[in-house]
């Protein structure tokens, strides 16, 4: 597996990809502020910035990112934390090889706040998945999934930080599923190959 890792922001997904010795080949941003671009730098991986802006369209900046991905002799794309919907000039470029985190458990609350949307909603479950990318938002298939509790005093802060621990647990967990090729996907569902084990 050769690896990218998309980011807007801090970056604490990556971080964990990257103490999980993955083979990242290049960590792309969007936003040249993002502290997940000082992450790759402190290990040693390429950073590069293509801005989403001064592009005509959603397509022509995927495309800008598809050229850089593949300098990069990237195959498989992680959203970590990218706070842009991706559109089919990516998609079909990585068929089948690209994946997003959502901190909720999907197909509850997607899109941006999702844990506001949990604690809004009076959920007193929520967790993180991790998922295949098709066209709709948060709607692919499911890969692995983590829950945690909401606790009757959280506010946004405090389940964000639960939530991110098991973020942290299960997107290089995954990761290693999908370059190890024990994924398959039939329909919606994803089946994990399990390993033979000793007799
Ligand atoms: C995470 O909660 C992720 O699930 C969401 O955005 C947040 C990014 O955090 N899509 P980080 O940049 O990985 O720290």
């Amino acid at each position: 597996m050769n690896l990218a890792v998309l980011v807007s922001g801090g970056g604490t997904n990556l971080q964990a990809i990257l103490d999980a010795d993955l083979p990242v080949r290049v960590v792309v941003s969007n936003r040249k502020r993002a502290f997940g671009l000082e992450r790759a730098r402190r290990a040693g991986v390429p950073a590069e910035v293509v801005s989403h802006r001064g592009f005509p369209s959603r397509e022509d900046h995927d495309a800008a990112v598809v050229t850089a991905l593949r300098r990069h002799g990237v195959d498989t794309v992680a959203l970590a934390g990218f706070m842009r919907i991706v559109t089919p000039t990516l998609l079909d470029a990585f068929p089948g090889r690209v994946v997003n985190i959502h901190p909720a458990l999907c197909p509850a609350f997607p899109g941006l706040h999702a844990q506001r949307q949990a604690l809004e909603h009076g959920a007193r479950v929520t967790g993180a998945t991790v998922h295949f990318v098709d066209a709709g938002v948060d709607t692919g298939a499911i890969i692995i999934q983590g829950a945690v509790p909401v606790l009757d005093d959280d506010d946004e802060a405090s389940l964000s930080a639960r939530v991110l621990e098991v973020e942290h647990r299960i997107y290089p967990e995954a990761l290693r599923l999908l370059g190890a090729g024990r994924l398959t996907v039939k329909g919606r569902r994803v089946r994990i190959k399990q390993l033979e084990g000793p007799r």
